[in-house]
């Protein structure tokens, strides 16, 4: 049985109240239903992952459909080692930047590893702090087997679910590391299964990660909600690529399944640079980047100076032992 969710949702209510500025058709917000129309359509959906505000108003203006708040933010932002220690707290700060930064997009918030494993309650508890604190529209979780029933209670309170299968990094370890996954026929009968148990437990959207593109295919056709694709080919409704991957903000090398489509850092770097160097040779700030004051202001300021110079012993005294008036005001009681 699919359950292809209904328009009506908690999350996608307090967001069209927020969006009542948007004045085109092509601006409206990005509902659940819309992506399922676009799916009937045959319209690619583009999704990206973003962690801050600024970020967030260019992806807006970029006409992007979906943004997740991915807990690739661990590793991207936050400097870990994988994405399994981040927190819930720490991806409710980026959820919210993004919030403020964007209208348009569906946003996902992505569930951290140990915020929904444990039990529905643990799940719905989790779900309902991304939506009711950080604004999303929908949440994603991890995997299949037990966490289908966690897909289920959630998207059972209106809360639109997001699952994810194939690669899935929070539980790497488990999977062999971070490498392709549904690579032999029982594993991918597996992927292919979850998908379809996900579909039905309620999920509105699927993510397949780093499985082979004919493994993709075959389950497409047995999936009704629209599915993004990040490693999994081309027959996917849509894809995702991580902010960090697409933009080329990395020293180290990417995954297969990326295409950079910029190598900003070295254009940072090359800024930096610059930057430094006019610092370093007193070329900035130059006339144009200060401020200015009228020349009878400046003056009656130097005579008001001189006036208080003259007045205060102890600044002077002070002075003269080198010491600063300012710092001998903030030493006072
Ligand atoms: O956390 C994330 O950014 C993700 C994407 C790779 C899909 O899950």
């Amino acid at each position: 049985m699919s359950t292809t969710p209904t328009t009506s949702s908690t999350a996608g209510a307090a967001r069209s109240a927020q969006s009542q500025d948007t004045t085109t058709v092509d601006r409206l917000p990005v509902s659940i239903p819309s992506l399922a129309e676009r799916k009937r359509r045959g319209e690619p959906l583009v999704m990206v992952t973003c962690y801050d505000f600024p970020s967030a108003r260019i992806v807006e203006e970029a006409g992007v459909d979906l943004v997740l708040v991915g807990d690739t933010a661990a590793m991207t932002v936050l400097g870990y080692d994988s994405t399994v220690p981040v927190t819930v707290d720490e991806l409710l700060v980026l959820v919210k930047a993004v919030r403020r930064g964007m209208k348009r997009p569906l946003l996902v918030g992505d569930l951290p590893f140990g915020s929904y494993e444990v039990s529905n309650e643990q799940a719905i508890a989790t779900a309902q702090r991304f939506v009711k604190e950080g604004g999303c529209d929908a949440i994603k979780l991890e995997g299949g087997g037990v966490m289908i029933e966690r897909a289920r209670s959630i998207a059972a309170t209106g809360i639109p679910v997001v699952g994810h299968v194939g690669l899935t990094p929070q539980t790497a370890t488990a999977l062999g590391g971070f490498k392709a996954q549904a690579r032999t026929a029982e594993r991918a009968q597996q992927v292919i299964a979850d998908a379809v148990a996900l579909q039905e437990a309620g999920c509105c959207l699927l993510v397949f990660e780093a499985i082979p593109a004919p493994v993709a295919e075959v389950a497409m056709a047995r999936l009704q909600i629209p599915v993004i694709g990040i490693g999994a080919g081309a027959s996917t409704d849509g894809q995702v690529l991580v902010w960090h991957d697409l933009l080329g903000l990395y020293e180290w090398g990417s995954p297969r399944f990326v295409k950079r489509y910029a190598e900003l850092r070295p254009q940072i770097l090359r800024a930096l640079d610059s930057y430094a160097a006019d610092v370093r040779a007193r070329r900035f700030p130059s006339a144009e980047y200060t401020y200015s004051i009228d020349p009878a202001e400046l003056a009656e300021l130097n005579a008001l100076l001189a006036e208080a110079d003259g007045q205060s012993g102890p600044a002077e005294a002070s002075a003269a032992d080198g010491q600063s008036p300012a710092a001998g005001a903030a030493g006072s009681p």
